[in-house]
């Protein structure tokens, strides 16, 4: 892996949607004494509501047309390096990163996945937590392999499921933790690379 430079590390945040994670990311990269910059945004969808806050962050965005895989990441290896990115934080980013962008990026990529890893890899992770009812459940962020949610663990925090809940208000609880771990893991990460 390549060592990471300067006082400040250039990221970048893949989003194709609501872009939360992507907003407290921002949030914390401007406080004092961050470890992080956001400097790039990379959206698959036009009409991700994330873009809107790039936008007003005045970060630089751009969207990914994701037609024919092997030409997308070159274009997206060249958007990287003309960036000098050092990192790669994944936030509800939905399409597949495949072994060959991985190991041409060649830097750390990290997740931000919606359950205590490794229970629940893939989608719907809170449907799948209320439906068996499991006592908790949390957020985890997670170095990306070519394996699905199956990387290196950073952070990951639990949560306790009240009898109340559903998958609504699990969710809302768990985005709410997610926001405090994502940078916090970034920073984590970074500080022991
Ligand atoms: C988060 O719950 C994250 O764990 C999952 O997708 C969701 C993205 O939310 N991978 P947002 O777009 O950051 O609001």
């Amino acid at each position: 892996m390549v060592k990471l430079t300067g006082n400040k590390s250039n990221i970048a945040v893949f989003i194709s949607g609501r872009g939360s994670n992507l907003k407290y990311l921002v949030k914390k990269s401007k406080s004092k004494n961050s470890l992080f910059r956001v400097n790039l945004v990379i959206s698959n969808n036009p009409k991700a509501f994330g873009l809107k806050y790039a936008q007003k962050s005045k970060i630089k965005f751009y969207v990914i047309k994701y037609k024919n895989i092997i030409s997308t990441e070159k274009h997206l290896l060249k958007l990287l390096e003309k960036f000098k990115i050092e990192l790669i934080c994944l936030a509800g980013f939905m399409k597949i990163i495949s072994k060959n962008f991985i190991n041409k990026f060649n830097k750390p990529i990290l997740n931000i996945h919606p359950s205590l890893l490794p229970k629940y890899k893939g989608l719907n992770t809170h449907f799948r937590v209320i439906k068996n009812k499991d006592k908790y459940s949390g957020s985890t962020v997670h170095l990306v392999t070519p394996k699905l949610d199956s990387g290196k663990i950073i952070l990951q925090r639990k949560i306790k499921i009240s009898k109340i809940d559903d998958v609504k208000s699990l969710e809302k609880k768990i985005l709410k933790i997610e926001h405090k771990i994502y940078s916090a893991a970034v920073c984590k990460f970074l500080s022991n690379y």
